[in-house]
C-alpha cells in the first residue's frame, strides 16, 4: 500500500517535470532548425559523414579552427549513411583477413568503361582474395555502384565523398549562382570567388580530384573502423590503372623487403614513377621518387603527410599529386624514396582524362582495349629478395619551387578561412 502512493506521488511529481523537459528538447529542436541557414557546424558533420560508423578522431592542428561546412543534400546524406555499412563478402572464404595483408583503395569518379577494366584486372590478381578493397568514389554515379556490387573476389567496402562537388549541381562545393566563372572580374560582374594566381575562379569539376584524394585519405586512415586500428600498409590505385596479376604479391614483398633494404624510403610503388615506363627489367630493387600508380606506405607516413594538412590544402594547384612532390614531400627535409620492382606490376592506361568524357558534351569513349601487353613473367612473383638496391638519386620532374598550375586560389570556398572543404577534412574526418 505505502509503496503504491510513493510511486503514485512520484507520478503526480515527475508529469509536470516531464512536460518541462519535452518543452525545452523542442524549443531546442526548433532552435537548431532555425540556426542552419546554409552552413551545419562541424560536429553535425561527423555525425552525418559517419551515420555512426565512421568515428570521429579529430587530430587538431590549429585547436581554433572550426570548419563550417555545406549543408547536405539527401542524396549526400544517404551517401554518408551506406559509408557506414560493413564490407560486402566478409564471410565464409573471404572472413577472415590474414596477417600480412593489404588494405587496397581504389579511387574513381566515373569512368565506368576504365572501372569494369580495373575490376577485372583485379580479379585475376593473385592473393586478392585476402585483401579488403575500399572503392572511393567522388560523385555517385550508379553504373559505377553496379560494377563494384558485382564484385566476389574479396572482401569490398564502398565509400562516398559526402562533399563531392558532383553531388551538388546548384551549390557549393558545386556551382552555385553568383560564382565568379574563368577570368570574371569579381567586381565588375559582381560574381564571387577568389581568382588563382593566374586569375582563373574555382572550377569545381578541376579541384575535386584533389579534394577528394584528400577526403579519401583522411577517411580511410582516420575515419574508417575497418582501417583506423590498421597498423600494415594502404595501397591505393585508380581507375585508369591496370593491375597485373602478380600486383599483390609483389607489393608484399616490396614491405616486407623495405626495411632493410631501403631504410629511407617511405613506400614501395607497383609502377615506375614515370608513367610511361615499363622499368628497367635489371636483376635489382630500385628506389626513386614516389610515383603515383600503385603506392602504398603506412601511419607513420600518413602522419607526416596530414601534418603537412595547411600546405597540402593552401597551395594554389588543383593536382594532389603535384602538390606533394612540390610541396609536402620537399617539406620532410630529405628526398622522399618509394621502392619498386624492376618491371611494373600495374600500368595507367587509357586515354580519357579525368575531366573528359563526364559532361554530356565531348564525351570521351576509349575501351581501353588492349591496354596492357602482359608477359609470363607479369603473371608471377618477379622480385627476388637477395637483389641489391639501386637508388635513382635524381629526382625529375615537380620539385620545391614551383609555384603551382593554380585552380586552387579561392580560399574562402576552398582554402582558408572557412568554409573548408579541404582542411576540414583534415580536421574532422
Ligand atoms: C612505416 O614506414 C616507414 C617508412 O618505411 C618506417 O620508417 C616505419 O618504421 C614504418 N612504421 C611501422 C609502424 O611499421
Amino acid at each position: 500500500m505505502a509503496a503504491a502512493a510513493h510511486r503514485a506521488r512520484l507520478r503526480s511529481r515527475a508529469a509536470p517535470l516531464l512536460a518541462v523537459v519535452l518543452l525545452a528538447v523542442l524549443a531546442l529542436t526548433a532552435l537548431l532548425r532555425a540556426s542552419r541557414h546554409d552552413f551545419v557546424p562541424q560536429p553535425s558533420r561527423a555525425a552525418l559523414a559517419g551515420g555512426g560508423g565512421i568515428a570521429q578522431r579529430k587530430i587538431l592542428l590549429d585547436p581554433d579552427f572550426t570548419p563550417r561546412l555545406p549543408r547536405q543534400s539527401a542524396l549526400s546524406a544517404s551517401l554518408s549513411r551506406r559509408n557506414a555499412l560493413p564490407p560486402r563478402n566478409a564471410g565464409g572464404r573471404f572472413g577472415r583477413l590474414p596477417d600480412g595483408h593489404l588494405k587496397i583503395v581504389l579511387y574513381v569518379h566515373n569512368r565506368p568503361r576504365y572501372l569494369r577494366l580495373v575490376v577485372d584486372s583485379l580479379s585475376r590478381v593473385d592473393g586478392i582474395g585476402e585483401a579488403l578493397l575500399i572503392v572511393s568514389h567522388d560523385g555517385y554515379f550508379p553504373e559505377m555502384d553496379e560494377i563494384v556490387q558485382s564484385i566476389t573476389f574479396c572482401q569490398v567496402k564502398q565509400i562516398f565523398a559526402p562533399y563531392s562537388p558532383h553531388l551538388f549541381p546548384d551549390a557549393f562545393p558545386g556551382v552555385s549562382p553568383g560564382d565568379c566563372q574563368g577570368k570574371d572580374k569579381a567586381a565588375e560582374k559582381n560574381c564571387r570567388g577568389e581568382p588563382d594566381q593566374y586569375g582563373n575562379h574555382r572550377s569545381p569539376r578541376i579541384v575535386s580530384l584533389k579534394h577528394h584524394w584528400w577526403w579519401m585519405m583522411n577517411t580511410v586512415w582516420d575515419g574508417l573502423e575497418e582501417t583506423r586500428e590498421f597498423d600494415g600498409h594502404i595501397l591505393f590505385i585508380e581507375e585508369d590503372h591496370y593491375i597485373f596479376p602478380n600486383a599483390y604479391r609483389n607489393a608484399q614483398l616490396l614491405v616486407d623487403l623495405k626495411p632493410n633494404k631501403c631504410p629511407q624510403c617511405y613506400a614501395i610503388n607497383l609502377a615506375p614513377s614515370d608513367v610511361k615506363a615499363k622499368g628497367e627489367g635489371w636483376e635489382s630493387l630500385i628506389a626513386e621518387k614516389m610515383g603515383n600508380i600503385g603506392y602504398a606506405f603506412n601511419r607513420t607516413v600518413w602522419r607526416k603527410i596530414h601534418a603537412k594538412a595547411k600546405q597540402f590544402c593552401t597551395f594554389d594547384e588543383y593536382n594532389w599529386d603535384i602538390t606533394m612532390w612540390a610541396t609536402v614531400y620537399p617539406s620532410f627535409g630529405s628526398p622522399v624514396y618509394s621502392l619498386r620492382g624492376p618491371r611494373r606490376s600495374a600500368a595507367h592506361f587509357g586515354k580519357c582524362g579525368l575531366h573528359q568524357g563526364q559532361g554530356s558534351s565531348n564525351v570521351c569513349v576509349d575501351n581501353g582495349d588492349a591496354a596492357v601487353q602482359l608477359d609470363a613473367i607479369d603473371k608471377v612473383p618477379n622480385i627476388e629478395a637477395n637483389w641489391p638496391v639501386h637508388i635513382i638519386q635524381r629526382q625529375e620532374g615537380y620539385q620545391a619551387g614551383f609555384k603551382g598550375w593554380g585552380g586552387w586560389g579561392d580560399k574562402t570556398r576552398q582554402g582558408n578561412p572557412p568554409p573548408l572543404n579541404c582542411l576540414g577534412d583534415a580536421l574532422g574526418a
